[in-house]
């Protein structure tokens, strides 16, 4: 649904061509006081702005009408921005202030900010996975769990590829998309539900995905921008799996919204080395999240074993996923995820990892049958 601005003040055509530009689809009221608010029944307001240029004083009815409608979310226009004026806007219930002279991006971050906060409203769990080294099998990992994820949840597990170009989870998922990630940072200002939902792929694998684009972006992408995408996308889905691109800023920045980073590595040195790095970099930036490492293509023979790459990455690795080249590689070139496939040692390991970070509780693992299953893949006892 678009969303709406209405303005409290006198239309002045510069405010009314920076909210156009803002969001060109957003539709927009003005009225001469906030009285007519107060009598509503219901708000279906998504912003008001409250234009205090003339008089620099805050409407008296704002705070009665911050306590009926909590969710209106206010952005003050002034001339000026003095500290104690702002002090006493903030305890009016204002959210963001933008001053004179009035610039199209103030306006865009205010809205942002604002359409940000809206989004913080419920958010599922969002899990983000980081290669400690190119082709370690992220890409792999995070479309096989997203798609675990799925099966918990029909319908309600999202990929997000945070490649901007060049990504690859829409050819692990046999999907072709029209839109990617890069449409929904650009048009981050217009982000609802309905907006989203159709820069989404449906795959027939049960998740939804938000793809790398096929060209890179013309300007610099602001990590923020790329945050808070993931951060609405938290909005939508109980399950948000992202695809992290180790070597692009934006994407390691844009992590402020997982619940839990999964750094894949395997027992090469180099990539233990780096695990270490990353994992430890990760833990000082993001200490609200998980950071887990997981070790993919076990190599049981492998000179360095799992409890050296305990040391380098300072925790213990509960997932050792095994090494399976061949199906893993078949279910890439059919785009067609191998959790799909049950029975067998790699999937029972994917959706293994998908019920620990989905919180399944660990009786269903145990209670699996016997044998290969049984086995339990890379979980180790
Ligand atoms: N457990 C596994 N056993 C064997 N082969 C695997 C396993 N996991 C992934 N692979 C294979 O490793 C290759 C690289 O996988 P993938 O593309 O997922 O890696 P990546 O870390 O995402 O790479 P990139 O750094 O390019 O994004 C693919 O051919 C994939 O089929
Ligand atoms: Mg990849």
């Amino acid at each position: 649904m678009p969303i709406t601005f209405t303005v409290v003040g006198t239309r002045d055509p510069r405010v009314e061509e920076l909210l156009r530009a803002t969001d060109p689809s957003a539709s927009t009221t003005w009225i001469a006081d906030l009285d007519t608010l107060l009598q509503a029944e219901t708000s279906r307001l998504d912003i008001l702005f409250i234009d205090v240029r003339r008089d620099h004083r805050l409407p008296a009815a704002l705070a009665a009408l911050k306590r009926k409608f909590p969710s209106i979310h206010v952005i003050l226009i002034a001339s000026t921005l003095d500290g104690s004026f702002m002090l006493e806007a903030m305890r009016a219930g204002v959210n963001e202030c933008v001053a004179e002279p009035l610039q199209q991006a103030d306006l865009n971050t205010a809205v942002n900010r604002v359409l940000g906060q809206r989004a913080k409203a419920a958010a599922g769990a969002v899990f983000a996975f980081v290669g400690a080294k190119g082709g370690v099998g992220t890409t792999t990992m995070a479309v096989n769990v997203a798609t675990s994820l799925a099966a918990l949840s029909p319908g309600r597990a999202l990929v997000i590829d945070l490649h901007l170009a060049y990504g690859d989870a829409a050819v692990y998922l046999g999907a072709a998309a029209r839109f990617s990630i890069v449409d929904a940072i650009e048009n981050l200002h217009r982000v609802d539900a309905e907006f989203f939902s159709s820069l989404l792929v449906r795959t027939s694998s049960g998740v939804d995905l938000l793809t790398s684009a096929e060209r890179l972006p013309t300007k610099p992408i602001d990590s923020k921008r790329a945050a808070s995408v993931v951060e609405f996308a938290a909005t939508q889905y109980p399950y948000t799996v992202v695809d992290v691109s180790r070597s692009d800023p934006t994407a390691l920045d844009a992590l402020d919204h997982a619940s839990t980073i999964v750094v894949v590595a395997n027992q090469e040195l180099a990539t233990v080395t780096n695990a270490g790095r990353m994992a430890t970099g990760l833990r000082s930036r993001y200490r609200k999240a998980k950071v887990m490492t997981v070790i993919n293509r076990t190599d049981r023979r492998s000179e360095i074993e799992s409890h050296d790459v305990e040391r380098a990455v300072g925790a213990s690795i509960s997932f050792q996923m095994p090494s399976d080249y061949r199906r893993a590689l078949h279910a890439m070139h059919k785009g067609r995820p191998l959790t799909l496939d049950n029975h067998n040692e790699l999937s029972a390991s994917f959706q293994a990892l998908a019920e620990e970070l989905a919180g399944v509780k660990r009786e269903r693992v145990a209670e699996r049958p016997a044998g290969l299953m049984g086995r339990l893949a890379g979980r180790r006892s």
